[in-house]
């Protein structure tokens, strides 16, 4: 897929990640559907989407949630009912049930972990149908060939590199946007959940910059040292964290690579997670 067709796809999540109500869309009569379902249980946000058959997404959700850190849980009971809520609050809004869901797991998560993240699937009353790499569920969605995913999320900054459209080295290294965040509170004298907030506005980014730029270097540092070796043609960076203003030429620039961020990357994981959903 090109970078057109990837961002087409991703565009389609624009009005359904924004929807904050849960009102019951009588529009849709999924009745004859049969819906996937993936969970995205992340450092700093928990994504909950549906999609159809076809992979097109129907509904979807997110919030702000410390229950999981790098991929281990560290907070079941409020994994599962954070859960418990997106799931009816999802289910109200579509007028059916889900039953089932794909999860996943950041690579090089230990097997007894990554079964943690099924167990709190099954405790909010979700089969858990399948648990699957986090690069794997976002190159179902960017169809790279040759070329590394790069997921910087609020935790930890994942690297999949591909060649000939199969993964070839996965890694994944504690530094993400929650440290971007913890910068900028130590810096302005802020308290994390302030800091946090500035950091989402884009009107602050620009000043803001200055603090950030060296956790930038260090996330591209990261990845340029993964990448050595292998022929990358181009990084696609997602996760919420590539939301931040030039972090595209940051990695550009330290990396020598062409680097680029489709549409909405936060959603990127997620919206692979689901479309593995049978
Ligand atoms: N507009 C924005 N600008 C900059 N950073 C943002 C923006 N929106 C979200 N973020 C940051 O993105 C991070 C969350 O991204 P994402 O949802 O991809 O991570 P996660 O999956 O929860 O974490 P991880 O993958 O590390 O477990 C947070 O640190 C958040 O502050
Ligand atoms: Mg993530």
């Amino acid at each position: 897929m090109d970078k057109t067709a990837i961002n087409q796809r991703m565009a389609a999540l624009s009005d359904i990640m924004a929807a904050t109500t849960l009102q019951a869309d009588e529009s849709l009569d999924l009745s004859n559907t049969h819906l996937k379902v993936g969970v995205d249980l992340g450092t700093a946000y928990l994504v909950m989407m549906v999609l159809d058959t076809e992979n097109r997404p129907l509904a979807g959700s997110y919030e702000f949630a410390q229950v999981v850190r790098d991929g281990l849980v560290v907070d079941f009971i409020g994994a599962v009912d954070r859960l418990k809520v997106m799931k009816a609050g999802l289910e109200k809004r579509l007028g059916c049930s889900l039953e089932h869901a794909v999860s996943a797991y950041p690579p090089g998560v230990p097997a007894a972990e990554q079964r943690a993240t099924a167990y709190v699937l099954e405790s909010a009353g979700l089969d858990c149908s399948k648990l699957i790499d986090e690069p794997s569920a976002a190159n179902g969605v960017l169809g790279l060939k040759n070329g590394a995913v790069v997921d910087v999320g609020g935790g930890t900054t994942g690297v999949a590199i591909l060649q000939d459209g199969e993964i070839v080295y996965t890694a994944d290294e504690a530094t993400g946007g929650t440290h971007f965040s913890l910068v900028i509170a130590g810096a302005l004298n802020l308290s994390f959940e302030e800091a946090e907030q500035r950091k989402k506005q884009s009107e602050h980014q620009q000043s803001l910059f200055a603090y950030i730029r060296p956790v930038m270097e260090k996330v591209a540092s990261i990845v340029d040292r993964h990448v050595q070796g292998y022929n990358v043609e181009e990084i696609v960076l997602v996760g919420g964290t590539s939301m931040f203003k030039g972090m595209d030429e940051v990695m550009q620039q330290w990396t020598g690579i062409p680097t680029w961020i489709p549409q909405h990357p936060m959603f990127v994981t997620p919206y692979g997670i689901a479309m593995q959903d049978k």
